[in-house]
């Protein structure tokens, strides 16, 4: 019997997985991405809005989708804006985006989230989207977005409650490896898959007035075989076991991948290619 594929133990992702998936990112998520931002945005509209004075930190940033938005959506009264992430090859992104756009009020520099070189009380709105629940020592990240915070001050995190394809690499797994001794390796973030988890991990490093929901984003490609391209090209970076093996094994896998995944694409509304629903969580609060 195969033993449950379910890992026990949160999967480190180290910033050269992220360097090596940082040009393929963005069409990778076919714009899911930029739907969660944008609900976040709307949150922080609602809640603490942005504006010429605010001091905002991109946390994590990786090719600046929350920057882009900002700034696309303030266009009058154009904010400070800190850009940083731990992976060269997201900041080389983000670089390039703010030499194209002459985004002349953001700053874009490699950071560890970990550790923020910024000093205490920095900042106005410190966001991380789909970045602090993936650090490898989430509540060090959060610790550090409350410290470089103002007090009364902002705080908007997103993270992932069902992204799909995890659950149909495990399918796949099994169908392949029917008797395996080892589950495979994927990213494990358990801890931040639901709302009442998200909501007591910011209560816990101190933030107040928390609230967390559930979204729905879309993954949007051209066709289900592009979609599936695109996502076994970030499993065969993000999951260790598949990293090692052969590429006969794993063109084997993919065809099972294949199998398991394709279903979640359905033709597009509008006629263009196909989308996949993702489910996010969006959680905000203040210091
Ligand atoms: C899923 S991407 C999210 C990127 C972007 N914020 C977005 O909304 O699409 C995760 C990002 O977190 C970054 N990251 C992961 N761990 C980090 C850490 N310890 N410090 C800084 N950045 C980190 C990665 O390099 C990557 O760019």
């Amino acid at each position: 019997m195969a033993e449950s594929s379910a890992t026990s133990n949160k999967l480190n992702i180290p910033s050269h997985v992220f360097d090596e998936i940082a040009k393929k990112y963005a069409s990778g998520l076919g714009g899911a991405n930029s739907d969660i931002v944008r609900e976040l945005l709307s949150r922080c509209q609602e809640e603490y809005p942005i504006s010429e004075e605010s001091v905002i930190h991109d946390n994590a940033c990786g090719p600046a989708i929350v920057t882009s938005s900002i700034l696309d959506s303030n266009t009058g009264s154009v904010p400070r804006i800190f850009a940083t992430d731990y992976a060269q090859g997201m900041i080389d992104v983000a670089n390039t985006y703010k030499e194209r756009k002459g985004w002349d009020s953001v700053t874009v520099q490699f950071m560890d989230g970990q550790a923020l070189e910024f000093e205490d009380e920095k900042f106005t709105h410190s966001i991380s989207s789909l970045g602090v629940f993936l650090f490898p020592d989430d509540k060090k990240g959060l610790s550090e977005m409350y410290r470089t915070l103002k007090p009364g001050g902002w705080i908007g995190v997103t993270s992932w409650k069902d992204v799909r394809w995890p659950a149909a690499a495990k399918i796949a797994y099994d169908r392949l490896f029917p008797d395996a001794q080892e589950p495979m390796q994927l990213p494990n973030v358990k801890n931040w898959e639901d709302p009442t988890s998200c909501r007591s991990n910011l209560l816990d490093a101190g933030f107040k007035d928390v609230k967390s929901e559930v979204i729905p984003c879309i993954n949007r490609q051209p066709s289900t075989e592009a979609g599936i391209e695109v996502l076994t090209g970030f499993l065969r970076s993000l999951s260790p076991t598949a990293k090692a093996w052969e590429d006969g094994t794993w063109g084997e896998y993919c065809k099972h991948f294949g199998d398991a995944i394709k279903d979640a694409f359905v033709p597009s509304l509008d006629g263009n290619g196909v989308e996949c629903t993702l489910y996010a969580i969006v959680t905000s609060g203040f210091k």
